[in-house]
Protein backbone atom coordinates (compact mmCIF):
# COMPACT_ATOMS: atom_id res chain seq x y z
CA UNK A 1 0.00 0.00 0.00
CA UNK A 2 0.91 3.45 -0.66
CA UNK A 3 3.49 5.33 2.01
CA UNK A 4 3.35 8.78 3.04
CA UNK A 5 6.22 10.26 4.75
CA UNK A 6 4.16 13.18 5.94
CA UNK A 7 0.47 12.11 6.36
CA UNK A 8 0.23 13.13 9.99
CA UNK A 9 -1.14 16.76 9.62
CA UNK A 10 -3.41 16.31 6.39
CA UNK A 11 -6.44 14.99 6.82
CA UNK A 12 -7.07 14.04 2.46
CA UNK A 13 -4.13 12.93 0.22
CA UNK A 14 -2.83 14.87 -2.46
CA UNK A 15 -4.70 15.75 -5.81
CA UNK A 16 -3.85 13.59 -8.60
CA UNK A 17 -1.99 16.75 -10.38
CA UNK A 18 -0.48 17.79 -7.40
CA UNK A 19 1.19 13.90 -7.05
CA UNK A 20 1.70 13.92 -10.75
CA UNK A 21 3.75 17.49 -10.57
CA UNK A 22 5.38 16.52 -7.39
CA UNK A 23 6.99 13.10 -8.42
CA UNK A 24 10.29 12.64 -9.24
CA UNK A 25 10.98 8.43 -9.65
CA UNK A 26 11.24 8.61 -13.67
CA UNK A 27 14.63 10.38 -13.17
CA UNK A 28 15.96 10.07 -9.51
CA UNK A 29 15.45 5.96 -8.92
CA UNK A 30 18.96 5.88 -10.43
CA UNK A 31 19.74 7.06 -7.02
CA UNK A 32 18.40 4.48 -5.20
CA UNK A 33 22.01 1.73 -4.52
CA UNK A 34 23.40 5.22 -3.20
CA UNK A 35 20.28 5.65 -0.90
CA UNK A 36 20.10 2.25 0.33
CA UNK A 37 24.10 2.85 1.24
CA UNK A 38 23.21 5.68 2.72
CA UNK A 39 20.64 3.91 4.79
CA UNK A 40 22.52 1.57 5.94
CA UNK A 41 25.82 3.91 6.99
CA UNK A 42 22.43 5.81 9.12
CA UNK A 43 21.61 3.10 10.76
CA UNK A 44 25.22 2.13 12.14
CA UNK A 45 25.04 5.63 13.41
CA UNK A 46 21.53 5.16 14.89
CA UNK A 47 22.96 1.93 16.64
CA UNK A 48 26.24 3.81 18.11
CA UNK A 49 23.90 6.54 19.28
CA UNK A 50 21.99 3.86 21.27
CA UNK A 51 18.54 4.44 18.81
CA UNK A 52 18.88 0.97 17.65
CA UNK A 53 19.92 -2.46 19.22
CA UNK A 54 22.27 -4.87 18.16
CA UNK A 55 19.92 -7.02 17.37
CA UNK A 56 17.71 -4.08 15.32
CA UNK A 57 20.59 -3.33 13.45
CA UNK A 58 21.37 -6.49 12.28
CA UNK A 59 17.76 -6.93 11.02
CA UNK A 60 17.88 -3.46 9.62
CA UNK A 61 20.89 -4.17 7.64
CA UNK A 62 19.69 -7.32 6.12
CA UNK A 63 16.04 -5.66 4.87
CA UNK A 64 18.11 -3.63 3.21
CA UNK A 65 20.07 -5.66 1.10
CA UNK A 66 17.53 -7.65 0.62
CA UNK A 67 15.86 -4.55 -0.84
CA UNK A 68 19.18 -3.79 -2.74
CA UNK A 69 18.91 -7.02 -3.99
CA UNK A 70 15.32 -6.52 -5.33
CA UNK A 71 16.22 -3.06 -6.62
CA UNK A 72 19.18 -4.67 -9.02
CA UNK A 73 17.15 -7.65 -10.24
CA UNK A 74 13.84 -5.36 -11.10
CA UNK A 75 11.98 -7.17 -8.44
CA UNK A 76 11.38 -4.28 -6.60
CA UNK A 77 10.42 -0.71 -8.68
CA UNK A 78 8.52 2.70 -7.79
CA UNK A 79 5.03 3.02 -8.48
CA UNK A 80 3.24 5.84 -9.33
CA UNK A 81 2.65 6.55 -5.73
CA UNK A 82 5.79 7.19 -5.03
CA UNK A 83 6.52 10.65 -4.43
CA UNK A 84 10.77 10.01 -5.07
CA UNK A 85 13.25 7.60 -4.61
CA UNK A 86 13.40 7.81 -0.95
CA UNK A 87 9.68 7.38 -0.23
CA UNK A 88 9.77 4.69 -2.57
CA UNK A 89 12.45 2.63 -1.36
CA UNK A 90 10.89 3.88 2.69
CA UNK A 91 7.72 1.80 1.32
CA UNK A 92 10.30 -1.36 0.11
CA UNK A 93 12.05 -0.97 3.71
CA UNK A 94 8.77 -1.04 5.74
CA UNK A 95 7.86 -4.49 3.42
CA UNK A 96 10.52 -6.51 4.35
CA UNK A 97 11.30 -4.77 7.74
CA UNK A 98 8.12 -4.46 9.47
CA UNK A 99 6.64 -1.31 10.13
CA UNK A 100 7.75 -1.44 13.67
CA UNK A 101 11.29 -1.66 13.07
CA UNK A 102 11.36 -0.09 9.63
CA UNK A 103 9.82 3.15 10.66
CA UNK A 104 12.83 3.67 13.43
CA UNK A 105 14.95 4.73 9.99
CA UNK A 106 13.98 7.90 9.62
CA UNK A 107 15.34 9.20 12.66
CA UNK A 108 17.40 12.29 12.31
CA UNK A 109 17.46 12.61 8.56
CA UNK A 110 16.03 14.21 6.31
CA UNK A 111 15.08 14.03 2.91
CA UNK A 112 17.06 17.28 2.21
CA UNK A 113 20.36 16.21 3.29
CA UNK A 114 19.51 12.54 1.91
CA UNK A 115 19.14 13.86 -1.86
CA UNK A 116 21.80 16.30 -1.01
CA UNK A 117 24.50 13.26 -0.22
CA UNK A 118 23.11 10.77 -3.28
CA UNK A 119 23.34 13.49 -5.93
CA UNK A 120 26.65 13.89 -5.01
CA UNK A 121 27.73 10.26 -4.44
CA UNK A 122 26.39 9.68 -7.91
CA UNK A 123 28.34 12.43 -9.37
CA UNK A 124 31.54 11.49 -8.34
CA UNK A 125 31.23 7.96 -9.64
CA UNK A 126 29.53 9.44 -12.65
CA UNK A 127 32.76 11.93 -13.05
CA UNK A 128 34.76 8.70 -12.96
CA UNK A 129 33.26 7.60 -15.90
CA UNK A 130 33.43 10.45 -17.71
CA UNK A 131 36.93 10.97 -16.92
CA UNK A 132 37.58 7.35 -18.51
CA UNK A 133 35.03 7.71 -21.89
CA UNK A 134 37.33 11.24 -22.28
CA UNK A 135 40.69 9.51 -21.90
CA UNK A 136 39.42 7.41 -24.89
CA UNK A 137 39.14 9.97 -27.20
CA UNK A 138 42.51 10.79 -25.60
CA UNK A 139 44.18 7.62 -27.02
CA UNK A 140 42.82 7.84 -30.54
CA UNK A 141 44.51 11.23 -30.84
CA UNK A 142 47.42 10.20 -29.60
CA UNK A 143 46.85 6.63 -31.96
CA UNK A 144 46.86 8.88 -34.61
CA UNK A 145 49.53 11.10 -33.75
CA UNK A 146 51.57 8.12 -33.82
CA UNK A 147 50.77 6.86 -36.96
CA UNK A 148 51.80 10.20 -38.25
CA UNK A 149 55.03 11.04 -37.00
CA UNK A 150 56.55 12.91 -39.95
CA UNK A 151 53.40 14.37 -41.85
CA UNK A 152 52.62 18.25 -42.06
CA UNK A 153 49.45 20.13 -43.02
CA UNK A 154 48.68 23.97 -43.29
CA UNK A 155 48.49 25.19 -39.60
CA UNK A 156 45.64 27.82 -39.89
CA UNK A 157 44.79 31.34 -37.63
CA UNK A 158 41.60 32.79 -38.82
CA UNK A 159 40.88 29.55 -40.87
CA UNK A 160 43.75 31.04 -43.31
CA UNK A 161 46.89 29.17 -43.64
CA UNK A 162 49.25 30.08 -41.31
CA UNK A 163 52.19 28.25 -41.02
CA UNK A 164 52.88 24.18 -41.51
CA UNK A 165 52.76 22.61 -38.29
CA UNK A 166 52.85 18.41 -37.71
CA UNK A 167 49.34 16.95 -38.02
CA UNK A 168 50.78 14.98 -34.03
CA UNK A 169 51.17 18.67 -33.05
CA UNK A 170 48.07 19.39 -33.96
CA UNK A 171 45.78 16.43 -32.87
CA UNK A 172 47.95 16.44 -29.34
CA UNK A 173 46.49 20.09 -29.29
CA UNK A 174 42.93 18.64 -28.89
CA UNK A 175 44.34 16.06 -26.59
CA UNK A 176 46.16 18.65 -24.45
CA UNK A 177 42.43 19.99 -23.74
CA UNK A 178 40.52 17.15 -22.97
CA UNK A 179 43.46 16.50 -20.42
CA UNK A 180 42.63 19.51 -18.84
CA UNK A 181 39.15 18.56 -18.48
CA UNK A 182 39.76 15.41 -16.60
CA UNK A 183 42.12 16.80 -14.35
CA UNK A 184 39.37 19.99 -14.36
CA UNK A 185 37.04 17.09 -12.76
CA UNK A 186 39.61 15.93 -10.47
CA UNK A 187 39.39 19.01 -9.00
CA UNK A 188 35.92 19.39 -8.85
CA UNK A 189 35.82 16.16 -6.84
CA UNK A 190 38.11 17.27 -4.15
CA UNK A 191 35.47 20.20 -3.43
CA UNK A 192 32.65 17.50 -3.87
CA UNK A 193 33.98 14.91 -1.36
CA UNK A 194 32.13 16.47 1.79
CA UNK A 195 28.91 14.46 3.01
CA UNK A 196 25.98 16.64 3.95
CA UNK A 197 24.37 13.37 6.06
CA UNK A 198 23.27 14.56 9.09
CA UNK A 199 22.84 18.05 8.37
CA UNK A 200 18.97 16.89 8.54
CA UNK A 201 15.99 19.41 7.10
CA UNK A 202 19.01 22.34 7.85
CA UNK A 203 19.70 22.58 11.26
CA UNK A 204 21.22 19.45 11.78
CA UNK A 205 20.48 16.45 14.07
CA UNK A 206 19.34 16.24 17.28
CA UNK A 207 19.97 12.49 18.14
CA UNK A 208 23.80 12.33 18.69
CA UNK A 209 24.43 10.90 15.48
CA UNK A 210 27.75 11.16 13.90
CA UNK A 211 27.65 12.56 10.75
CA UNK A 212 32.00 12.24 10.15
CA UNK A 213 30.96 8.52 10.57
CA UNK A 214 28.05 8.09 7.49
CA UNK A 215 31.01 10.55 5.68
CA UNK A 216 34.00 7.69 5.83
CA UNK A 217 31.59 5.02 4.81
CA UNK A 218 29.99 6.71 1.70
CA UNK A 219 33.47 6.99 0.70
CA UNK A 220 33.60 11.15 1.62
CA UNK A 221 36.69 12.65 3.01
CA UNK A 222 34.43 14.35 5.68
CA UNK A 223 31.11 15.31 6.68
CA UNK A 224 30.18 19.40 5.38
CA UNK A 225 30.95 21.92 8.33
CA UNK A 226 27.71 23.80 7.52
CA UNK A 227 24.73 21.79 7.89
CA UNK A 228 22.26 25.05 5.91
CA UNK A 229 24.98 25.06 3.15
CA UNK A 230 24.89 20.86 2.72
CA UNK A 231 21.43 20.51 2.33
CA UNK A 232 21.10 24.12 0.05
CA UNK A 233 24.11 24.37 -2.00
CA UNK A 234 24.31 22.92 -5.45
CA UNK A 235 27.22 24.33 -6.93
CA UNK A 236 29.02 21.24 -6.38
CA UNK A 237 26.26 20.21 -9.32
CA UNK A 238 26.58 23.34 -11.67
CA UNK A 239 30.51 23.56 -11.41
CA UNK A 240 29.90 19.37 -12.53
CA UNK A 241 27.65 20.71 -15.21
CA UNK A 242 30.10 23.28 -16.66
CA UNK A 243 33.23 20.66 -16.77
CA UNK A 244 30.89 18.81 -18.58
CA UNK A 245 29.70 21.70 -20.93
CA UNK A 246 33.50 23.16 -21.67
CA UNK A 247 34.53 19.26 -22.32
CA UNK A 248 31.57 19.29 -24.77
CA UNK A 249 32.68 22.64 -26.64
CA UNK A 250 36.35 20.85 -26.79
CA UNK A 251 35.09 18.00 -28.42
CA UNK A 252 32.97 20.27 -30.66
CA UNK A 253 35.94 21.69 -31.92
CA UNK A 254 37.44 18.94 -33.24
CA UNK A 255 33.59 18.14 -34.48
CA UNK A 256 34.16 21.05 -36.62
CA UNK A 257 37.52 19.71 -37.67
CA UNK A 258 36.61 17.07 -38.75
CA UNK A 259 33.51 18.01 -40.78
CA UNK A 260 35.68 20.47 -42.73
CA UNK A 261 38.55 18.36 -43.12
CA UNK A 262 35.70 15.80 -44.84
CA UNK A 263 34.49 18.36 -47.38
CA UNK A 264 35.44 18.14 -51.21
CA UNK A 265 37.59 21.00 -51.14
CA UNK A 266 39.48 20.03 -48.09
CA UNK A 267 40.40 16.60 -48.96
CA UNK A 268 42.18 16.25 -45.57
CA UNK A 269 40.06 12.72 -44.35
CA UNK A 270 38.44 10.08 -45.37
CA UNK A 271 35.64 8.64 -42.81
CA UNK A 272 34.99 4.83 -42.25
CA UNK A 273 31.82 3.60 -43.37
CA UNK A 274 31.64 2.74 -39.31
CA UNK A 275 31.27 5.97 -38.68
CA UNK A 276 29.39 7.61 -40.98
CA UNK A 277 26.04 7.73 -42.48
CA UNK A 278 24.28 8.14 -45.51
CA UNK A 279 21.21 9.94 -47.11
CA UNK A 280 18.15 8.89 -48.09
CA UNK A 281 18.01 10.62 -51.48
CA UNK A 282 21.26 11.24 -52.38
CA UNK A 283 23.20 7.83 -53.48
CA UNK A 284 26.38 9.62 -52.75
CA UNK A 285 26.56 11.12 -49.77
CA UNK A 286 28.80 9.83 -46.78
CA UNK A 287 27.96 11.90 -43.78
CA UNK A 288 30.35 13.00 -40.85
CA UNK A 289 26.77 12.47 -38.60
CA UNK A 290 29.11 11.68 -35.49
CA UNK A 291 31.20 15.55 -35.45
CA UNK A 292 27.72 16.64 -36.02
CA UNK A 293 26.19 15.26 -33.23
CA UNK A 294 29.35 16.08 -30.88
CA UNK A 295 28.91 19.72 -32.32
CA UNK A 296 25.10 19.89 -31.54
CA UNK A 297 25.13 18.27 -28.24
CA UNK A 298 27.58 20.34 -27.16
CA UNK A 299 25.18 23.29 -27.08
CA UNK A 300 22.87 20.95 -25.27
CA UNK A 301 25.25 20.82 -22.79
CA UNK A 302 25.69 24.24 -22.18
CA UNK A 303 21.96 24.55 -22.15
CA UNK A 304 21.91 21.77 -19.35
CA UNK A 305 24.66 24.21 -17.59
CA UNK A 306 22.80 27.47 -18.20
CA UNK A 307 19.30 26.00 -17.07
CA UNK A 308 20.94 25.06 -13.68
CA UNK A 309 22.35 28.04 -12.89
CA UNK A 310 19.06 29.75 -13.90
CA UNK A 311 17.42 27.51 -11.08
CA UNK A 312 20.18 28.58 -8.68
CA UNK A 313 19.98 31.55 -8.95
CA UNK A 314 18.44 34.02 -6.40
CA UNK A 315 16.81 30.85 -4.49
CA UNK A 316 17.12 31.54 -0.51
CA UNK A 317 18.40 29.09 2.24
CA UNK A 318 18.14 26.65 2.72
CA UNK A 319 16.17 23.92 0.90
CA UNK A 320 13.38 24.57 -1.80
CA UNK A 321 12.00 22.23 -3.49
CA UNK A 322 13.25 24.16 -7.03
CA UNK A 323 16.07 22.10 -5.96
CA UNK A 324 14.28 19.05 -7.42
CA UNK A 325 14.84 20.45 -10.94
CA UNK A 326 18.56 20.05 -10.17
CA UNK A 327 19.21 16.24 -11.39
CA UNK A 328 17.41 16.04 -14.60
CA UNK A 329 20.06 18.32 -16.74
CA UNK A 330 23.17 16.57 -14.91
CA UNK A 331 22.23 13.41 -15.44
CA UNK A 332 21.49 14.29 -18.99
CA UNK A 333 25.53 15.84 -19.53
CA UNK A 334 26.30 12.42 -18.61
CA UNK A 335 23.97 10.56 -20.81
CA UNK A 336 24.50 12.58 -23.51
CA UNK A 337 28.86 12.18 -23.21
CA UNK A 338 28.32 8.47 -22.72
CA UNK A 339 26.53 8.04 -25.90
CA UNK A 340 29.04 10.10 -27.95
CA UNK A 341 32.56 8.96 -25.94
CA UNK A 342 32.77 5.58 -27.80
CA UNK A 343 31.52 7.41 -31.39
CA UNK A 344 33.86 9.88 -31.23
CA UNK A 345 36.72 7.43 -30.21
CA UNK A 346 35.83 5.25 -33.03
CA UNK A 347 35.57 7.72 -35.40
CA UNK A 348 38.94 9.76 -35.02
CA UNK A 349 41.04 6.39 -34.45
CA UNK A 350 39.71 5.07 -37.73
CA UNK A 351 40.12 8.47 -39.74
CA UNK A 352 42.24 7.74 -42.85
CA UNK A 353 44.21 11.05 -43.07
CA UNK A 354 45.81 12.10 -46.74
CA UNK A 355 48.85 12.50 -45.94
CA UNK A 356 50.14 13.46 -49.11
CA UNK A 357 47.88 16.40 -50.20
CA UNK A 358 48.05 17.90 -46.28
CA UNK A 359 51.63 18.04 -47.68
CA UNK A 360 51.14 19.72 -51.23
CA UNK A 361 48.85 22.25 -49.12
CA UNK A 362 51.23 22.92 -46.44
CA UNK A 363 53.08 25.34 -48.03
CA UNK A 364 50.73 26.64 -50.26
CA UNK A 365 49.17 30.12 -49.42
CA UNK A 366 52.66 31.19 -48.45
CA UNK A 367 53.18 29.68 -45.34
CA UNK A 368 56.84 29.78 -45.22
CA UNK A 369 56.83 33.98 -45.39
CA UNK A 370 57.63 33.95 -41.78
CA UNK A 371 60.39 31.67 -42.05
CA UNK A 372 61.99 34.17 -44.54
CA UNK A 373 61.53 36.88 -41.85
CA UNK A 374 62.66 34.69 -39.01
CA UNK A 375 65.89 34.14 -41.20
CA UNK A 376 67.01 37.47 -41.86
CA UNK A 377 66.69 38.07 -38.47
CA UNK A 378 69.32 35.33 -37.98
CA UNK A 379 71.54 37.17 -40.17
CA UNK A 380 70.88 40.55 -38.47
CA UNK A 381 67.83 42.18 -39.80
CA UNK A 382 65.64 43.91 -37.47
CA UNK A 383 62.33 42.62 -37.19
CA UNK A 384 60.55 45.13 -38.64
CA UNK A 385 62.55 45.29 -41.57
CA UNK A 386 62.87 41.28 -41.97
CA UNK A 387 59.10 41.59 -41.59
CA UNK A 388 58.51 43.98 -44.89
CA UNK A 389 61.11 42.31 -46.68
CA UNK A 390 59.09 38.48 -46.44
CA UNK A 391 56.01 41.05 -47.29
CA UNK A 392 57.65 42.06 -50.46
CA UNK A 393 58.32 38.04 -51.41
CA UNK A 394 54.94 37.09 -50.90
CA UNK A 395 53.86 39.99 -53.21
CA UNK A 396 56.47 39.53 -55.54
CA UNK A 397 55.59 35.45 -55.91
CA UNK A 398 52.00 36.43 -55.67
CA UNK A 399 51.86 38.70 -58.76
CA UNK A 400 53.63 35.95 -60.85
CA UNK A 401 51.89 33.44 -59.69
CA UNK A 402 54.15 31.27 -57.98
CA UNK A 403 55.87 30.23 -54.85
CA UNK A 404 58.27 31.72 -52.48
CA UNK A 405 60.78 29.03 -53.31
CA UNK A 406 60.13 30.36 -57.11
CA UNK A 407 62.23 33.34 -56.55
CA UNK A 408 64.78 34.36 -59.00
CA UNK A 409 68.03 35.26 -56.93
CA UNK A 410 67.82 38.49 -58.66
CA UNK A 411 64.12 39.52 -57.35
CA UNK A 412 65.31 38.34 -53.87
CA UNK A 413 68.55 40.32 -54.42
CA UNK A 414 66.08 43.34 -54.97
CA UNK A 415 64.16 43.01 -52.34
CA UNK A 416 66.71 43.41 -49.77
CA UNK A 417 70.68 42.89 -50.26
CA UNK A 418 70.01 40.23 -47.14
CA UNK A 419 68.62 38.21 -49.06
CA UNK A 420 71.46 35.90 -50.54
CA UNK A 421 69.80 32.67 -52.37
CA UNK A 422 71.24 30.68 -49.03
CA UNK A 423 68.12 31.91 -47.29
CA UNK A 424 66.15 28.73 -49.59
CA UNK A 425 67.61 26.29 -47.11
CA UNK A 426 64.19 27.77 -45.24
CA UNK A 427 61.85 27.29 -48.09
CA UNK A 428 60.87 23.99 -47.30
CA UNK A 429 58.14 22.60 -45.34
CA UNK A 430 60.60 20.51 -43.37
CA UNK A 431 62.86 23.07 -42.56
CA UNK A 432 60.04 25.59 -41.76
CA UNK A 433 59.00 22.74 -39.26
CA UNK A 434 61.95 21.42 -37.66
CA UNK A 435 63.17 24.97 -37.15
CA UNK A 436 60.42 25.95 -34.41
CA UNK A 437 62.79 23.71 -32.20
CA UNK A 438 61.68 25.34 -28.98
CA UNK A 439 59.59 23.84 -26.13
CA UNK A 440 56.67 23.59 -26.90
CA UNK A 441 57.44 23.70 -30.80
CA UNK A 442 56.46 21.57 -34.02
CA UNK A 443 59.85 20.74 -34.51
CA UNK A 444 59.50 16.60 -34.83
CA UNK A 445 62.02 16.17 -31.87
CA UNK A 446 60.09 18.25 -29.53
CA UNK A 447 56.73 17.03 -30.89
CA UNK A 448 57.69 13.37 -30.09
CA UNK A 449 58.93 14.56 -26.62
CA UNK A 450 55.51 15.78 -25.91
CA UNK A 451 53.94 13.00 -27.26
CA UNK A 452 55.73 10.58 -24.83
CA UNK A 453 55.23 13.35 -21.46
CA UNK A 454 51.45 13.17 -22.93
CA UNK A 455 51.40 9.45 -22.59
CA UNK A 456 53.13 9.32 -19.34
CA UNK A 457 50.62 11.50 -17.84
CA UNK A 458 47.49 9.52 -19.12
CA UNK A 459 49.33 6.23 -17.56
CA UNK A 460 49.38 7.98 -14.40
CA UNK A 461 45.62 9.51 -14.62
N1 LIG B 1 12.84 14.77 -4.23
C1 LIG B 1 13.39 15.94 -3.63
C2 LIG B 1 14.59 16.50 -4.39
O1 LIG B 1 15.02 15.91 -5.31
C3 LIG B 1 13.84 15.66 -2.23
C4 LIG B 1 12.69 15.70 -1.34
C5 LIG B 1 12.66 16.90 -0.52
N2 LIG B 1 11.27 17.22 -0.33
C6 LIG B 1 10.87 18.05 0.57
N3 LIG B 1 9.61 18.28 0.63
N4 LIG B 1 11.67 18.66 1.40
O2 LIG B 1 15.08 17.55 -4.07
Amino acid sequence: QPVQLWGGRFAGGPAEAMAKLSASTHFDWRLAPYDIAGSKAHARVLRSAGLLTEDELAAMLAALDQLAEDVASGAFTPTIADEDVHTALERGLLERAGTELGGKLRAGRSRNDQVATLFRMWLRDAARRVATGTLDVVDALVSQAKQHPGAVLPGRTHLQHAQPVLLAHHLLAHAHALLRDVSRLRDWDSRTAESPYGSGALAGSSLGLDPEAVAKELGFDASVENSIDGTASRDFAAEFAFALAMLGVNLSRIAEEVIIWNTAEFGYVTLDDAWATGSSIMPQKKNPDVAELTRGKSGRLIGNLTGLLATLKAMPLAYNRDLQEDKEPVFDSVEQLELLFPAIAGMLGTLTFHTDRLAELAPAGFTLATDIAEWLVRQGVPFRVAHEAAGECVRAAESRGVGLEDLTDEELEKISPALTPRVREVLTVEGSVASRDARGGTAPARVAEQLGRLEDRVARF
